[in-house]
């Protein structure tokens, strides 16, 4: 007896694209085939769809503690359930970071009574725990550490290499780094007194992110830990990067491969400013042939919620960020349609990869025995992402306005319908994501 059974959709499967029913029990898949007659509690007809497994964004900042007027985890995770999204790992530049066991077990208790979908937090690095990494990253919920290797929102620094060293010898999961470089963000800023935003890639430039990250790299191989790229944006990274394939996976932001500078900064303002920028097109160009060739990992909507008010200061006070996790689904399947990826390779980069990259188990795969956490498309819907749809606390989105063809229509967590033909369902049912 089946819970639920999805009839009819085609399902990219680790085999490819098959049209099948998918059987679900306990929460977890019990059977892909075809399933016609089996007895089940509820029956949905996903005829003209694609099921596709759970979308997992692996960078997002909900604010909570500390700035939850801007996001929290309650409203992020709606966000995420409207837009397909059935898991995502959080960031620990919260007010106050979640840099020790107690700040992270309460994010965990907080999301387990509010979350929509599943959920992990990562745990910040700091001058202060350096050593104690190892520890905290095996809590309940963790699904790795991140290091601000520059500075960017919130207070959370490690720019000295000793430390930095330090925190790559303690532990064993992948650290996730923001890596631009400090001294050079600090030497250049005075340069640009006076002038706008689109002097935002100048000053955060290429150099801060190649420098920085060949740095990194060169501790991560004396102290063999493995490192996690967070939003590369810069051509001059991925030839270092693919260098070390061994030691460092990758995340791009869809963000970046859907605007460019000076463009973003002409339409947008600061509504286009984050960190690291958005760079002009040979950047752009050179981050859609690293997704094409398989040098990408993953993406990451980088959702960093602020204010229209506060985006309204002048630059550079104007703080850096955009929110992303609803958009990231319907923002790359019209990518896909475009011709830019297959559908497959956004599974890849969207779902499978990232369970691979931070050893989430039973995440990433339409196979049984893995949780029944499913992303339903409807790939030929023609719509515009506007404000309004936006269920961020801030209420707004880089996209607004853009038609898009591709949109989620259904989100299931663990065998149940969170959301369904664009309206949020049942109640928050977010559980922690395990890792192995
Ligand atoms: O643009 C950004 N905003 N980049 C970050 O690294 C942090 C984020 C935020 O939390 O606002």
């Amino acid at each position: 007896m089946f819970d639920l059974v999805l009839r009819n959709g085609v399902c990219v499967t680790p085999s490819g694209r098959q049209q099948l029913d998918v059987g679900i029990v306990g929460g977890r898949i019990a059977e892909l085939g075809h399933l016609a007659g089996r007895p089940a509690t509820e029956v949905v007809d996903a005829t003209g769809l694609h099921v596709l497994p759970g979308i997992i964004d692996p960078q997002v900042h909900f604010r909570e503690p500390g700035l939850t007027w801007k996001e929290d985890l309650g409203s992020g995770s709606m966000a995420a359930a409207l837009g397909g999204v059935t898991a995502y790992f959080e960031m620990p530049n919260t007010n106050p970071s979640t840099d020790s066991a107690e700040r992270l077990a309460w994010k965990v208790e907080r999301a387990k009574q509010t979350s929509w979908v599943d959920f992990a937090f990562f745990i910040g690095a700091s001058n202060e725990n350096a050593d104690h990494i190892g520890e905290l990253e095996r809590a309940e919920g963790c699904c790795g550490v991140k290091m601000f290797l520059g500075s960017s929102t919130g207070s959370l620094l490690v720019d000295d290499p000793a430390v930095q060293k330090r925190v790559l010898e303690s532990g064993r999961k992948r650290v996730a780094c923001h890596s631009e470089d400090e001294a050079r963000l600090k030497a250049r800023k005075p340069l640009f007194e006076g002038k706008g935003v689109e002097f935002h890639p100048e000053w955060r430039d290429e150099q801060c992110a190649v420098d920085s990250t060949r740095n990194i790299i060169a501790l991560a191989r004396q102290t063999g830990r493995r490192l996690h790229l967070l939003h590369v944006t810069t051509a001059g990274e991925l030839p270092l990067l693919e260098a070390n394939r061994d030691l460092v996976t990758i995340e791009v932001p869809p963000q970046h491969l859907t605007m460019w500078a000076p463009d973003c900064y002409e339409r947008l303002g600061t509504l286009a400013q984050m960190n690291p920028p958005i760079r002009e097109k040979r950047h752009h160009d050179a981050l859609w042939k690293a997704v094409q060739s398989g040098l990408v990992d993953v993406l990451g909507s980088d959702h960093a919620p602020h204010a229209l008010d506060e985006k309204a200061k002048p630059w550079p006070s104007s703080p850096s960020g955009m929110p992303g996790v609803q958009t990231l689904v319907p923002v790359m399947l019209d990518h896909v349609n475009e011709g830019r990826l297959s559908l497959e390779r956004f599974v890849d980069l969207s779902s499978t990869s990232v369970a691979r990259v931070f050893n989430a188990r039973r995440k990433g795969r339409l196979v049984p025995g893995y949780d029944a956490d499913l992303t339903l498309v409807d790939l030929r819907a023609s719509r515009v992402i506007e404000n309004s749809w936006i269920a961020s606390k801030v209420k707004w989105t880089p996209f607004d306005g853009k038609r898009v063809r591709g949109w989620p229509v259904g989100t299931i967590v663990r065998g149940a319908f969170v959301m369904r033909d664009g309206a949020l369902v049942g109640a928050p049912r977010g559980q922690p994501v395990q890792f192995d």
